[in-house]
């Protein structure tokens, strides 16, 4: 499969968040940026996630395109259920996919780099599945609370307060402009910094 099909699923030139599925016997997902520049595409892990060790094992994995917000936080703090995953054949492998993307793309690794806090591979396409789809509108509730969630992960590995008025002011805009799966989904995710607070405050909460 040619990198410029990957247009055809969703993944277009830039950072594309995607669902990332991994590990063949325990399925995980996880919210990733997939970086695609000048015909090529890299992913960049950091480690101490469960989806660096399965793909730093196995080398495969499957990028889910998804506008669901829903899907995006829960994958963020946990994982999805195990209904949420359907599985595709490759090489006498079976790949987790999410059932419910608009489109999946299996990806192999092909350069692997390693530094001290992450993996670094170019990635190679090696097939896709196209869902149905509707097209939906951009809309500033559902990217606000994606903004929120990196910020999370980023107040989750550092600790510092400042990401908590950023996640504020993203989910402003959520509440302002989302709909209720949006409006659903900051609230798991401020759920979720209640209890991120307790770890990074040595169990006090820092309000
Ligand atoms: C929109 C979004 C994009 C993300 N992109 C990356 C990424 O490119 N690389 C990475 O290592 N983590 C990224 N993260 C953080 C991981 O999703 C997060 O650490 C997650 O908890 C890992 O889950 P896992 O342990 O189940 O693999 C991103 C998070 C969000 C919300």
């Amino acid at each position: 499969m040619e990198v410029s099909e990957l247009d055809k699923y969703g993944i277009c030139d830039g950072i594309s968040e995607i669902i990332l599925t991994s590990g063949m016997k325990n399925p995980n997902a996880a919210p990733i940026g997939l970086i695609r520049k000048d015909n090529r595409v890299f992913i960049r892990l950091y480690r101490g996630s469960t989806t660096y060790e399965n793909v730093k094992q196995d080398e495969v994995f499957a990028a889910n395109v998804t506008c669901d917000p829903l899907l995006f936080i829960k994958s963020t703090f946990s994982n999805l259920e195990d209904e949420d995953f359907k599985y595709h054949p490759l090489n006498s492998k079976s790949i987790p996919l999410l059932k419910n993307s608009a489109t999946s793309v299996i990806f192999i690794c092909d350069e692997i780099k390693h530094t001290k806090q992450a993996m670094t591979a170019e990635i190679i396409p090696m097939g896709a599945v196209a869902n149905d789809y509707l097209p939906r509108a951009i809309n500033r509730g559902l990217t606000a609370v994606i903004e929120a969630a990196v910020h999370a992960t980023r107040y989750k590995l550092t600790g510092n307060n400042e990401f908590l008025d950023l996640i504020d002011r993203c989910l402003e805009t959520t509440y302002k402009c989302g709909g209720q799966r949006e409006k659903d989904a900051a609230e798991i995710l401020l759920n979720e910094i209640d209890e991120i607070k307790k770890h990074v405050d040595g169990g006090k909460d820092t309000e």
